[in-house]
């Protein structure tokens, strides 16, 4: 049988092998300053057979770290560190994209050198607390954003792009999902501004469409890629409008010609319940580019998804950490190794569960 998950597909001006892209994750293996390491190249470049690798979430400034040891785009030697990843995906012919992002109001003082959380509106996550260096606390209620910090946070973002592409990564990819600042100004459980990125669907997407075209300056509008999770509740997100809201993002953003639209369409990240799970097919009626799906699928679920002609790739997370070969699996229909837990996704800096995963021929099963 073809299959379509395996065969060749364009993105932008680049032609890549197969349909498999590596979701961004947060591993947390970076110095405490936030510069890549040489551990990081080895685990992407482990990974590299993937159609596309999208790095892991990276903070665009020193207010916008939501993690110890995770990675920045902000200084000179984030650029250094992030190279010996991309020379080492490059030099196995891999493509890798860099995920840009702000937390907004998902961050702690404490872990920002005391600058306070910013969002669009002063309400608080509840029902969850972040790790800080003191320990697990309560989230802070942020500051609401200010016009000017907004203005800041776009440059921000594009000056993060300028150090990706410094950093000689093939795109970047805009994170919107997971209730972080962009999804928190898409969505009215977080937006309840009155000026003008709050009151509308046209208002609530006009930080968005800054951050866009800020880093539209520095990357051409096919290596760039816009991450969103209509569906997504983690973060305590979840709006009543999310249907229009999500299919309007989608709409405008089509106008650009981006790389791609990527969607967390599946479920297995938390489903708010607000109303049916907005769908791919929906997407495909507004954004005419290529589209992206995400979230708990396994090769199968890709592959009718691609065949049915309402993705053109699907971005794997949790299957691409505990096995560094998953494309050759899914290629020769061998099994994937047992899923790591939890506990080893964040890692402050360790190999242990992060580049120790054996590929096929490693575990004697090829
Ligand atoms: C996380 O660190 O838990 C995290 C980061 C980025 C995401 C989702 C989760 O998009």
């Amino acid at each position: 049988m073809t299959q379509q998950l395996l065969s060749p597909v364009t993105l932008g001006d680049l032609e890549l092998p197969n349909r498999v892209a590596h979701a961004p994750m947060t591993r947390t293996r970076a110095e405490a300053d936030g510069t890549p390491t040489a551990l990081m190249a080895e685990y992407y470049s482990q990974r590299a057979s993937a159609g596309l690798l999208i790095a892991e979430a990276t903070a665009v400034s020193d207010n916008s770290i939501s993690w110890q040891n995770m990675p920045g785009a902000f200084k000179p030697q984030h650029v250094e560190g992030w190279k010996l990843t991309t020379d080492a995906v490059h030099g196995k012919g891999g493509k890798i994209f860099l995920q840009i992002w702000h937390p907004g109001r998902a961050t702690h003082s404490l872990l920002n050198n005391g600058q306070h959380p910013v969002a669009p509106s002063p309400i608080p996550i509840t029902g969850d607390q972040i790790h800080t260096p003191e320990g697990k606390k309560d989230y802070e209620t942020p500051n609401e954003i200010t016009t000017d910090e907004i203005k800041r946070i776009v440059a921000d973002f594009k000056q993060a792009a300028l150090y990706a592409e410094q950093a000689n990564f093939d795109g970047v990819e805009i994170h919107g999902a997971n209730g972080y600042l962009i999804d928190q100004f898409l969505q009215t459980v977080t937006n309840q501004r009155s000026d003008s990125y709050g009151g509308s669907i046209e208002n609530r997407y006009r930080f968005l469409d800054e951050v866009v075209n800020a880093v539209l300056e520095v990357y051409p509008a096919n290596r760039v890629g816009v991450r969103l999770a209509p569906n997504g509740v983690y973060n305590d997100m979840g709006s009543p409008e999310f249907r229009e809201q999500f299919l309007y993002a989608g709409k405008q953003l089509d106008r650009y010609g981006l790389a791609y639209l990527h969607v967390m369409d599946g479920l297995a990240f938390g489903f708010h319940e607000k109303g049916d799970p907005l769908e791919l097919s929906e997407f495909r009626k507004v954004f005419g580019g290529t589209l992206m799906g995400n979230c708990g699928y396994t090769k199968e679920a890709a592959e009718a998804r691609i065949v049915e002609g309402n993705a053109d790739l699907i971005a794997f997370g949790i299957p691409f950490i505990s096995t560094p070969d998953l494309v050759e699996r899914f290629a020769q229909n061998l099994p994937l190794n047992p899923e790591l837990g939890q506990e080893h996704w964040y890692g402050d800096g360790a190999a242990k569960g992060y580049t120790d995963q054996p590929t096929a021929q490693e575990a004697g099963i090829s």
